[in-house]
């Protein structure tokens, strides 16, 4: 995610945003850049690539104090230097850096060429610039105020004027930001670490709050500019846990930012309860598809087995999902109205790369879904739709995983909607069940300390079986490799009616069994497997919607999922199986971060 630093004062400001964006280059990022104030005007230098990058293109700088930074994470448009933040206004009389998703930024953009303005990049956030020109007379509090009121989405923004060299404006709707408050010269940073050893006395920002930064001076307002008061949060954090969020592992942090990936990857793209791909201009291909193959890796194929059940659910099409290794050297009966989908955190796994490019050999149309912008696989397929987790810092795949799910939802109901296949009435109560995804992502995360008991207990264990069926088998299948993943225990993943057709037999005295009950209409099946183990001395802890706990008494533990619809249970049953691993990982004394021989990216086959 994007990285913003701001300094006003009478030090230099050049130095101190450097050293801030490089302490938040763990939040991953492609380009950097600054913007200055000197000698009357805003210098703007902006790089593709690394910090070291942009501190070769800036050269020798004269002092300033002022000066906002940021480190972009490429979401709208490939990494290059004219995507690269600060973007400025027509004039140059502006310069502003953001984090976030402008969702309307098409309509705004297209407006406001229609009204002159020149744009320079690919990105939502240059119609920020270009709004606050607009308005803009003599006051640039005022002139972005207004702009923001024309934007839905998400900001973290900073903004600085050549012709009020003595303020920084700036505010955050759903995107972090903090103040760092010094003497004689304060700080605007997207994370704390980025002004920790400058001062450790910060604002915390929330949602819809306004700032006006001088070198003496933090006001807050809200966005109708009622002045707020504020506590003064002291920062007591190591630079180290600094950059998790005070988090012990990145992947907690990841597991806790899942409600923020879903939201950012459903931003915009559902409209009056309707999912609109249209802007892909793939309808064609959509419709007319006769199969459709998913193909990805570890972790993303479990999300395309997910997307499988949903598409041929919603969309009446035959799907399957196949593990890329495999896949590339199937002799797959390809019809040319074929789609193949390929899901990639990374967007750079080799066996992905070369399945899609065995699918575009015999001609076959490849839709991609990635996290990476500007990856190899949205370099090469045809299409591609953007997850907007974030970048993923912890081998183990959580909160990228989650946001693939959203996608083969959105695409499911999209498909559906273009084929006629499902009642409109449910098509749009989906959606916005949907949109209400991330509170319970939320609700469940409050379980961890149930989740960490359970962990507690069973933290010595050599073995351990997840079962489910339906969708439940696939999250199972999710939970089963985190575990072994990060924690080095033995986990295996069965379809729960497949038990007994031979694994029944590895079924021993307080063997523990991760069993999901999602699936209201598969329940009394499950239990009849739930007994099957329990007869054979296994220790059996549900993961279950509350709305089945009657059923599941005579499992072992509960652990309560709140009560969604069946087809949209994976995004939150996966969770507590994510917290378990994580625990246990950490109970065991194993480096959850960097598992022992796996890379976050596996380039080779
Ligand atoms: O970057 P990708 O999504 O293509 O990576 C695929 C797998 O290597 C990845 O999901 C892996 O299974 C994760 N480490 C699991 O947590």
């Amino acid at each position: 995610m994007c990285g913003i630093m701001g300094y006003i004062g009478r030090g230099d400001a050049v130095p101190v945003i450097i050293d801030g964006l490089s302490k938040l280059e763990y939040r991953g990022y492609d380009s950097a850049g600054i913007a200055m104030y000197q000698d009357g005007n805003l210098e703007i230098v902006k790089k593709k690539g690394r910090l070291a990058d942009l501190v070769t293109a800036l050269g020798l700088t004269d002092k300033t104090g002022l000066a906002i930074g940021h480190t972009r994470w490429a979401t709208h448009g490939v990494p290059s230097d004219n995507n690269a933040h600060p973007h400025a206004d027509c004039t140059g009389r502006i310069a502003v850096v953001h984090n976030g998703i402008i969702e309307n930024y098409a309509t705004l953009r297209k407006d406001l060429i229609l009204e002159g303005h020149d744009f320079l990049s690919e990105t939502d956030t240059e119609v920020l610039a270009h709004l606050i020109e607009k308005y803009y007379t003599d006051s640039l509090e005022e002139a972005v105020r207004r702009a923001l009121s024309c934007v839905h989405g998400s900001f973290a923004m900073a903004v600085i004027s050549k012709d009020e060299p003595e303020r920084i404006i700036a505010a955050k709707k759903d995107s972090p930001l903090i103040i760092g408050l010094g003497q004689g010269e304060n700080y605007v940073a997207s994370d704390i670490p980025a002004i920790l050893g400058r001062t450790s006395r910060v604002y915390i920002m929330e949602d819809n709050e306004f700032v006006v930064l001088t070198s003496d001076s933090a006001e807050i307002t809200d966005i109708n500019g009622q002045p707020i008061e504020k506590e003064v949060f002291e920062v007591t954090w190591d630079p180290v846990s600094a950059e998790k969020g005070g988090f012990d592992h990145f992947m907690l942090k990841e597991i806790y930012e899942q409600p923020e990936a879903i939201r950012k990857t459903l931003a915009g793209r559902i409209q009056g309860g309707r999912v609109d791909f249209s802007a892909l201009e793939f309808d064609e291909v959509f419709e007319k598809a006769e199969k459709i193959f998913i193909v990805a890796c570890g972790t993303a194929y479990h999300a395309g087995l997910v997307g499988r059940l949903a598409l041929e659910k919603l969309a009446r099409v035959p799907v399957e999902t196949d593990i890329a290794s495999e896949f590339r050297y199937r002799d797959v009966l390809w019809k040319p109205r074929d789609l193949v989908i390929v899901i990639s955190q990374s967007g750079e796994t080799a066996d992905t790369l070369a399945a899609l490019r065995e699918a575009k050999r015999h001609g076959i149309k490849v839709l991609a879904i990635t996290n990476v912008v500007g990856s190899a696989v949205a370099r090469e397929a045809d299409r591609v739709i953007y997850t907007h987790a974030g970048p993923e810092i912890a081998v183990a795949s959580t909160k990228a995983y989650i946001t693939q799910l959203v996608v083969m939802y959105l695409l499911a109901l999209y498909v559906a909607d273009l084929r006629h296949t499902y009642e409109d009435k449910k098509l749009t109560g989906l959606a916005s069940e949907l949109l209400y995804m991330d509170t319970m992502v939320e609700q469940v995360l409050k379980e961890h300390n149930k989740v960490k008991k359970l962990a507690e207990k069973y933290k010595g264990v050599q073995s351990t079986f997840f079962l489910g069926r339906g969708l439940d088998y696939a999250v199972a299948m999710e939970g089963a490799l985190k575990l072994k993943e990060i924690s080095y225990v033995h986990a295996e993943a069965y379809a729960a009616g497949e038990l007994k057709h031979g694994p029944l037999a590895l079924i021993d005295k307080g063997v523990p069994v991760l069993t999901l009950i999602s699936q209201d209409k598969l329940v009394e099946k499950s239990m009849s497997n739930i007994k099957e183990v329990k007869a054979r001395g296994a220790v059996v802890v549900a993961i279950c919607k509350e709305n089945l706990q009657e059923e599941c008494q005579e499992c072992d533990e509960q652990i309560l999922l709140p009560r969604v619809n069946p087809i949209l249970a994976p995004l939150v049953s996966v969770v507590p199986l994510q917290l378990f691993a994580y625990y246990m990982a950490v109970l065991r004394g194993a480096d959850v971060d960097k598992p022992r021989n796996l890379a976050k990216s596996v380039t080779v086959e």
